[in-house]
């Protein structure tokens, strides 16, 4: 099957559903470039959540000390080919999937990429956490710190009134 670009909505493209696969949710950490300043985190946001739309995405993107954690949600090819464009992005490395769900309601539907305008709102040292059990190869341990965000922003949670 193809998928044109020009199918500007791809959950509205019933008889394609089927065949682009379940609904996904992925979650990644990276770690920023050195010279990357929030101006460029703002660039990346604004293109991402166009991007989003196109494709039918949401999640949400959490930046603090120059480390990413990111949450993509939609049809399972969507999320993989964004994926696989994140990971050749040049301004951050050391991109680690920490969770790979199918079959899921998602969480962020109202974000094409929900972030979080005040961190200082946040007094736990979550991020870091996770990118350092991620960073000595920690998976347990990244995956529970990773829950935990996710947690913390999902509707209902702690910090969900953060998100912009
Ligand atoms: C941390 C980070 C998060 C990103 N998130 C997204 C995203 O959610 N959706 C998206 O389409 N692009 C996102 N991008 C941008 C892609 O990596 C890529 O630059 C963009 O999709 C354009 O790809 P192209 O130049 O190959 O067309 C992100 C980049 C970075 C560094």
């Amino acid at each position: 099957m193809t998928v044109t670009s020009s199918n500007t909505d791809p959950r509205s493209a019933g008889a394609q559903e089927d065949s682009l696969g379940s609904i996904v949710r992925l979650i990644y950490v990276s770690i920023a470039n050195a010279d990357l300043n929030a101006d460029d985190v703002v660039h990346i946001l604004d293109n991402a959540k166009r991007r989003n739309e196109v494709n039918g995405l949401t999640g949400m993107l959490l930046f603090d000390e120059g480390q990413f954690w990111q949450v993509l949600e939609g049809e399972a090819l969507f999320v993989q080919r964004t994926y696989e464009r994140i990971c050749l992005d040049k301004r951050h490395t050391n991109i680690t999937t920490l969770s790979f769900e199918e079959n899921i309601e998602p969480k962020f539907k109202d974000f094409s990429m929900g972030h979080p305008v005040d961190l200082t709102m946040i007094h736990e040292p979550v991020l870091s956490e996770t990118l350092k059990s991620a960073g000595d190869s920690d998976k347990d341990a990244a995956k529970t710190a990773s829950d935990k965000i996710l947690r913390g922003f999902q509707s209902g949670g702690k910090w969900r009134g953060l998100l912009t």
